[in-house]
This record gives C-alpha cells, sequence and structure tokens, in this order.
C-alpha cells in the first residue's frame, strides 16, 4: 500500500519501475543521490542504473551525501556506471576503483558540496534520486534517515525520481528540519544558535512539475559495520573522560559539557559509548552521524537531545529505534549536511569535535584519508567541519594498526588532512596529549611519550634528537620524514629491527 504515501494525487501516474525510471539517464550525466553513511540511500534504482550500463554505455558523475549502503557504491563501480564520485565513500570495491585510478574520487569537506553546486562552482545535477517516506499534498518530498545534500539535489535536478520506501514508518515525518542558506552575496546569518532548535520545514519543497518518476521499493537501510568497543578503544574512552572531566574542573565548561560531534567507524563509536560511564548529563550533540552510541545515551539520559544529519545504527539498535520512534521525536533533528555540518554553527556552539585518525606526526598533523600516503581510505567526511571550527579539536587513534607493523605516531604525517593549527588534543589507549598553547618543539615530546606505543618511543626519540640539532621552528630530518612508511612497504614493518 503505498497510495497513503503519495499525498499529491496527480502524482500516481509517475508510479513506475525502477528499470523504467533508469531509461531517464544518459551517459555523462550528473545524478545526486540521498544517503549517508548507510542510511537513507535509494535501494532500487543504483540496480537498475547496473542492469541499464549493460544495455549502452552509461558513465556518470556521482553526488551523494555521503556513503550509501546495499553495496550500491561498489556494484555501480564495478559496472563502470561511477565515472566521477563525490563528496565520501566507504565501499571496498569503489575504493579499489579509486586507487587504481579508474574512478576519479573528489574528497571533499561534507558542508561544501551542495555550497559549490549553489555557486555553479559544480555542474548542476541532472537527475535527483531520493528516498523519501512520503510525498506530502503540495508535492513536498519526506526523507527518510538521513537528509545529506538531498535538499540541494531536489532543488537543483532537472528531474527528481523519488524511491517511496514503504519499510520507513511514516512516524519518520517530523524528524527533520530542512532549511537551505540564501544565496551569496549578504547571506543572513543562520538562526541556529542551540542543537535542537528548528529553523526549517519538516519536508523538502519542491516544484511536482519536475517529479519525473515514483519508484516503490520495501527494504531497510544496511546496518551499520561498525565494531564493538575492545580493551584500546575502552582504554581511549577512558582518557577521554579524563581530559572532559578537567575541563569540567577548570570552569571551562559545565557538566552537561558542550555539544558533541562524533566522526564515523569503530573507534569513535566506542569512544562516545565509554561516556555512558562518566558523570556527565544532560549531554547535547550537534554531529553528522548519530551511531547506536548516540541512541544508547539518549536512552541512559546522558544526553538530552541529538541534531545530525543520518542516523546509522546496527540492525538491533535498528529495530529498537523504529519501535520506540515516539520517544525520540522531541529530542532528535534530522537536518542537510550544510546545516550539520556548518561552520558558522560548528564555532558559535562550540562543538567538541571527536574524530579518529589513521596517523598523525610528532607535530600534532593528521591524516585522515590516505593509507601509506597514496591509498584512499574513505575521506574526509565532516571531520575537517567540525575539527577547524570546534571549540576542541581531537583526535583519537589506536597506537599501532596491521598487528603492530605500522605505528599511528610518525615523525611526519605521509598526507594531511588536518593541520597541526587545527588539532588540539591526541588520544591513544596510552594517553593523551593535549597541545593546546604548545609549540611544536614542545608537542613532540608530549605526544611520543602521551601517545606512541612503547615499542615505537625510541626511534620517535631518536628521529627528534636528529632532527633538533638541524633546528627550525618545527625540526625535521627531511631524507628521513617518511622513512617509515618506505620501511613499511620494503620490509612490512615501520619497527627497526
Ligand atoms: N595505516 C594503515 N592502515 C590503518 C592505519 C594506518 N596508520 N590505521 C588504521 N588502519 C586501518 C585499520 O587496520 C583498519 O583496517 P581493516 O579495515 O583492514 O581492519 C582500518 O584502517 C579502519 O580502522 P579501525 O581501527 O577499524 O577504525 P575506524 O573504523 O574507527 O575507522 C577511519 C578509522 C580513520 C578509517 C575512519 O574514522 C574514517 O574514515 N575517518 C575519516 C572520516 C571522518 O573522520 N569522518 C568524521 C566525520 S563523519
Amino acid at each position: 500500500m503505498y497510495e497513503d504515501r503519495i499525498r499529491l494525487a496527480t502524482l500516481m501516474d509517475k508510479v513506475m519501475t525502477a528499470d523504467r525510471a533508469a531509461a531517464l539517464f544518459s551517459d555523462g550525466m550528473t545524478v545526486g543521490m540521498s544517503g549517508f553513511t548507510r542510511a537513507g540511500d535509494a535501494k532500487a534504482l543504483p540496480l537498475a542504473l547496473v542492469e541499464r550500463a549493460r544495455q549502452a554505455p552509461l558513465h556518470l558523475t556521482l553526488l551523494t551525501g555521503a556513503s550509501l549502503g546495499n553495496d550500491s557504491d561498489g556494484l555501480m563501480a564495478n559496472a563502470g556506471v561511477v565515472a566521477r564520485r563525490m563528496p565520501f565513500q566507504a565501499d571496498a570495491a569503489l575504493r579499489r576503483k579509486i586507487n587504481t585510478g579508474e574512478v576519479m574520487f573528489i574528497d571533499q569537506h561534507l558542508s561544501e558540496t551542495a555550497e559549490q553546486l549553489r555557486s555553479g562552482d559544480l555542474k548542476a545535477v541532472d537527475i535527483a534520486v531520493i528516498e523519501a517516506v512520503a510525498i506530502t499534498e503540495d508535492g513536498s518530498i519526506i526523507p527518510t534517515m538521513s537528509v545529506g545534500n538531498t535538499a540541494s539535489f531536489a532543488q537543483q535536478a532537472a528531474q527528481v525520481i523519488i524511491e517511496i520506501n514503504l519499510a520507513a514508518p511514516l512516524a519518520l515525518e517530523g524528524f527533520h528540519d530542512i532549511y537551505v542558506p540564501h544565496a551569496r552575496p549578504e547571506r543572513e546569518p543562520i538562526p541556529l544558535t542551540s542543537p535542537l532548535q528548528r529553523i526549517g520545514a519538516t519536508a523538502i519543497a519542491i516544484d511536482p512539475a519536475r517529479i519525473a518518476a515514483i519508484v516503490i521499493t520495501d527494504s531497510a537501510d544496511s546496518p551499520s559495520n561498525a565494531l564493538p568497543p575492545d580493551t584500546e578503544t575502552d582504554a581511549i574512552a577512558r582518557h577521554v573522560v579524563a581530559f572532559l572531566e578537567g575541563e569540567v574542573a577548570a570552569g571551562r565548561m559545565g557538566p552537561q559539557l558542550l555539544p558533541l560531534q562524533a566522526g564515523i567507524g569503530t573507534i569513535a563509536n566506542a569512544v562516545l559509548h565509554g561516556l555512558s560511564a562518566s558523570s556527565f548529563r544532560d549531554m547535547t550533540m550537534y554531529s553528522e552521524v548519530l551511531q547506536d552510541s548516540a541512541i544508547a545515551l539518549l536512552d541512559s539520559g546522558h544526553l538530552a537531545v541529538a541534531s545530525a544529519s543520518s542516523i546509522t545504527l546496527s540492525a538491533a539498535t535498528h529495530e529498537r529505534f523504529i519501535a520506540n520512534l515516539e520517544q525520540y521525536r522531541d529530542r532528535i533533528v534530522l537536518r542537510p549536511q550544510e546545516i550539520s555540518n556548518h561552520p558558522e554553527i560548528v564555532r558559535r556552539l562550540g562543538i567538541i569535535a571527536l574524530n579518529t585518525a589513521l596517523e598523525f606526526d610528532i607535530y600534532g598533523n593528521v591524516n585522515s584519508t590516505h593509507v601509506g600516503g597514496t591509498h584512499m581510505m574513505n575521506g574526509i567526511g565532516g571531520s575537517g567541519d567540525f575539527a577547524r571550527n570546534g571549540q576542541l579539536s581531537i583526535f583519537v587513534s589506536k597506537s599501532v594498526a596491521k598487528d603492530g607493523a605500522i605505528s599511528s605516531v610518525v615523525p611526519f604525517a605521509a598526507h594531511v588532512d588536518h593541520t597541526e593549527h587545527d588539532v588540539d588534543v591526541l588520544v591513544t589507549e596510552w594517553g593523551l596529549a593535549d597541545l593546546r598553547g604548545l609549540a611544536p618543539r614542545e608537542r613532540a615530546p608530549l605526544i611520543i611519550e602521551q601517545c606512541a606505543h612503547p615499542d615505537y618511543r625510541p626511534q620517535l626519540r631518536a628521529y627528534v634528537e636528529q632532527a633538533l640539532a638541524g633546528g627550525g621552528q618545527t625540526p625535521h630530518v627531511l631524507e628521513q620524514a617518511l622513512a617509515w612508511h618506505a620501511r613499511y612497504k620494503r620490509e612490512g614493518t615501520m619497527l627497526v629491527k
């Protein structure tokens, strides 16, 4: 039954199969799809496009909110459908195509894509494909578990294809707050001063005449693939909690802290879980993704309210969340990603930004994206939006990867996403380095002694000693700076044997 979900009667004759809708696409088009960290992605059109590409060449520029679920990114990449991709992905098959150079990946700050579309810096979206709970009487679109860049795609696209997902409960209506900034110059400030505040509409307004097709689906989002906490992530969480307790004791924030942002993935999710063992109450989140940990903190009362652009949960938590939607209605808001991640708001609210590093160097430069300095992992996501503009920018990481063969603390980050200027605190399972107010020469020993794995500390100390002999504001031995990465490639370990 989908009739109660298409409330504008004139749209009923737009209902068609995904295969028929796929015929609207042609080679070279720019396509904007809903979907953000596996939540709220279109379920049928990606598969139909894979089929369509078997009949005639179809190479698309694909924009989304963030990563898609249901292996859609990988399936489309393997079928050659995705020629260019932005602004984020987290799919093993697509990652391979990016790293072989078959897919051109533009790794963007997540707040920025909508702005670049609006200003014409990016080619306009030809077709938007949007998952929805329902279409209202005036043709507005009610999104599902994410908003992402959907509002911008829908407003700009020449044609809009809507997937009505019967598995998404109608009760999701009302969770969204759609606000799209005005054009520049002389744009008004975004009138948002607290995390739960509503400043927009509950649905995305578009001219219904641009709705070219409606496809009916009935399948859930892919569950989160974050792993449960372990000994190391528990230790990282304890360091973060102790640090924040110190901030409260020093009077820099109240016991409810400042609004929290937590990045994607296993480690950030686990660290947030650790806050349930803290004495903080009535915390708020102003983040881009809510993972299981956020729902657990809402349930336990540690967290009062949460704002984000998507909700990505494990299967069990998803089931519980959907069954009890009413108890979250007044506590969760879903926003476009340019609002959830907006530098103006992140700075205004004074966010505590908690993101994960692949590696960081002895001066505090952080690599979140490039394995070995060359190969894309996922992308910068929103970490830069928050790290650059938050009140406190915390990066967490396990001290080693690949059973100790890789040190996450290195002399020189092989790729830099977050510069030393945007990083306040570094944390591993061994300890926490508070870099605020410290010069590079003061940071290095702190980072080494607090954060590096003990096996790697002698090598790091030796590097610093040699670097200091050469002098400088940020001393380095340039010939040696990337020797650790080269050694790993050559010998399979960064450790000097
Ligand atoms: N070099 C090479 N590989 C490394 C590494 C390093 N220095 N550090 C970690 N890894 C590997 C791990 O071994 C693991 O590999 P596996 O998948 O083969 O097991 C993988 O990276 C993921 O690491 P994991 O420890 O499971 O952490 P995670 O799930 O928390 O992900 C990031 C960590 C950095 C990949 C993830 O947080 C990310 O993509 N961040 C960038 C985007 C972002 O911060 N967004 C925030 C706002 S949404």
